[in-house]
This record gives structure tokens, sequence and C-alpha cells, in this order.
């Protein structure tokens, strides 16, 4: 099969990613060890009395917050939601956490949201490489945690996700994240080895997946709990890196539904490639459904892999795969000769919006 680029020569990937998302990916552990740092030594502390805790953001800055709300089913006793709107939810009041993620600061849903935060009087941090987030949270004298501008937002997850932890942490809603953090971040860079670009198709699985992709509609089917938001991540990431369709989905719901979907139209199915997203953390009833999955739709779509999350604890787990899923994208970008970075539809809509009357 034809592929524009060859992903075994260092030449021919450089010139396919001249903004070096494959270089910002390889520099995520790094990235994480900085997101701590600068989270660590922001001041955050409030009188408030939590029952709840409010991610908003969008795209690459929201991603962060279903992290956090999936790590949080396990070690927060208060619940987690992630608001991707202008709006607010009606719950929110004093006694929410309000955390206003955007890595430009220029999201203008996300600045409607914290302007609307603030009336409802809820306790805000801001998270912001600077834009006008930044300029308002100074102003406001709300805790503002700053991390360096000049990436791609979804190749600063380390900054827009760690960073949400530490606060929790800082306010005593989460406890203990310290050693699991250090473990996580110590699988990425081992992870980040394996996978690199050095690493020749052969013995490199991000390449090996890109390859399966390839000129097929990848499935992404995670599971509720544990991998829910690294199967969303993995299809955003496609959309955005390789500007491709995918889709995604959870088991157990999915076997609620979507495996009855696999009858029709049979020429498209045979252009599915169907990812099952694994780890030990899958309530065991699960892991049978994946092999039962299988063997009912094995002959009906045109392929399916699984893949393992390995790790030390269940957020490096989460995480190796979350790792694997980015790269496995910017793999299939360059096979399609396609510039990783640039997201041309969303700048293009932003601009369009930004030539409107505000309502
Ligand atoms: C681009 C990307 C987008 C942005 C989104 C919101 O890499 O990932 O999904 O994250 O358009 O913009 P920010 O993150 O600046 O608030």
């Amino acid at each position: 099969m034809h592929h524009e680029i060859n992903l075994d020569k260092l030449d021919q990937l450089k010139k396919g990613d001249p903004e070096n998302m494959l270089e910002a990916l390889s520099g995520l552990p790094t990235q994480c060890q900085d997101a701590m740092q600068r989270a660590r030594a922001v001041n955050i502390s409030f009188a408030a009395d939590f029952k709840n805790i409010l991610v908003t953001g969008l795209g690459g800055s929201a991603i962060g917050g279903d992290f956090l709300r999936v790590y949080g089913y396990r070690k927060c006793t208060l619940p987690i939601l992630v608001n991707r709107d202008y709006n607010l939810p009606s719950f929110v009041n004093e006694q929410t956490l309000v955390l206003a993620v955007s890595y430009s600061g220029n999201t203008e849903e996300t600045l409607s949201a914290y302007e609307e935060a603030k009336l409802k009087k809820a306790p805000i941090v801001a998270l912001t490489s600077g834009g006008q987030l930044a300029e308002r949270a100074k102003k406001d004298g709300i805790p503002l945690i700053l991390i360096p501008s000049g990436l791609q937002p979804r190749a600063a997850t380390g900054y827009l996700f760690l960073p949400l932890l530490v606060v929790l942490e800082k306010l005593s809603l989460l406890s203990d994240i310290a050693a699991e953090i250090e473990e996580t971040i110590a699988g990425l860079a081992d992870l980040s080895k394996a996978i690199s670009a050095q690493v020749p198709t052969e013995n490199n699985p991000a390449k090996q997946l890109a390859l399966r992709f390839y000129n097929k509609i990848p499935v992404i089917w995670g599971v509720a709990g544990t991998t829910e938001t690294v199967a969303m991540r993995w299809k955003g990431q496609i959309n955005e890196n390789s500007k491709a369709l995918a889709y995604f989905n959870v088991l157990p719901e999915l076997n609620h539904n979507e495996i009855v979907g696999t009858e029709v139209p049979e020429k498209f199915l045979r252009e599915l490639e169907v990812v099952f997203l694994r780890t030990e953390d899958d309530h065991p009833r699960v892991q049978k459904r994946f092999d039962i999955t299988k063997e009912i739709i094995g002959e009906r779509v045109g392929g399916i892999s699984e893949v393992w999350g390995d790790g030390k604890n269940p957020l490096a787990r989460m995480f190796a795969l979350t790792y694997l899923g980015d790269c496995t994208s910017a793999y299939l970008a360059l096979l399609y000769g396609i510039d990783p970075s640039p997201v041309k539809l969303i700048t293009l809509l932003k601009n369009k919006l930004a030539e409107l009357p505000e309502a």
C-alpha cells in the first residue's frame, strides 16, 4: 500500500512535521515534571466548604478535566463534572470549586463560563498560558497557574491535567497523589523511548497501529471508569492530528446498542478498524465482555486489535494508553502526508466567529 511517508526514514518524518509535533510528544515526561513544579508553586487556599468540583474548558483544555473526573471516581469523595459550554449548570454556587482551563486563554466559551462562575461567587482557579484568562484572573485576584505558551493545546496534556490534581491536593480534596504521579511520569519516560521516531516499525507499537489505521476508519472502544477518557482522547487526536474521521465508545454501554449496529452497510463495516483499550483495572465482567464482543463482531468489521495499558498504577496505565494514542495519531498523519500540527478548520471557525458581533 502506498504511504506518503516512510515512518522509518527520519528525514521524511522531519520534513512532514515542520512544527515538530513528534518532538513535542517526546517531551511529555519533562513537561509533566515542569507542570508539577509550576502548580506546586502557586498559593491556593479558600475558606469554602466544597460540595462539588467543575472543570470548564473546551477541546484540548477540557480533556484534562475528563481525566480528573475518571481519576476522581477512585480517589475523590466529591463529584467532578466537566463543562464544555458558555454557561454553567445551575448547581454551581459558592460551594463549587471551578477550574477554568484554556491553553490560549482566549476561548470565548471558557471566558463566558469564567464570568458566570464569578457572578455565582464560586471559588475559581485559572489554568492557562496567557491571553484574556490570565489578564482577568490577575485583575480579579484569582489564583492563576501559568504554563508556557507555544504548544498546541493537545500537546500540552501534562500542563493541562497534572495541575488540576495538585490544586485538589492543596485543597485537601485529594490525598496521596505524589507516588502515583511519579510512577506515571517514569512510565511515560520509558514509553517515550519505546515509541519514538527513532524506533523502527517492527519494534514500535505506535507505528504499527498507525499502519493498521491507514485508509480505515478507527473505532476506539474503552471502558467506563478506566479508559473512557482515553478512548475519547484517541478519537480527538486522530481528528486533530491525522485530520481523519474516528469514533469512540465505551463498554459496557456499547454492548447495549452499538454492537447491534454491525450488520449493515457491509461495505462500510469492512473499512472499520476497531481497537479495544484494555487495562487490568477493568471490571472482571467487562474483561469477559471484551472477549465475547470480539467473537461476535470479529467477522463483521475490517479488523480488531487490542492494546493493553501497562504501568504501576491505574493513572500510569491510563496515561500509557493515552500516550500511545497520541503518537499513533501523529504517525498516522505522516502516513497520509498531513502535517500533524495545524488545525486549520478550528482556526477558521474561531476567526469567523470573531468577525461576528458579540451576542
Ligand atoms: C488545538 C486543540 C483545541 C483547543 C480548543 C480550545 O490543539 O486541541 O481542541 O484546545 O479549541 O482552545 P484552548 O485550549 O486555547 O482554550
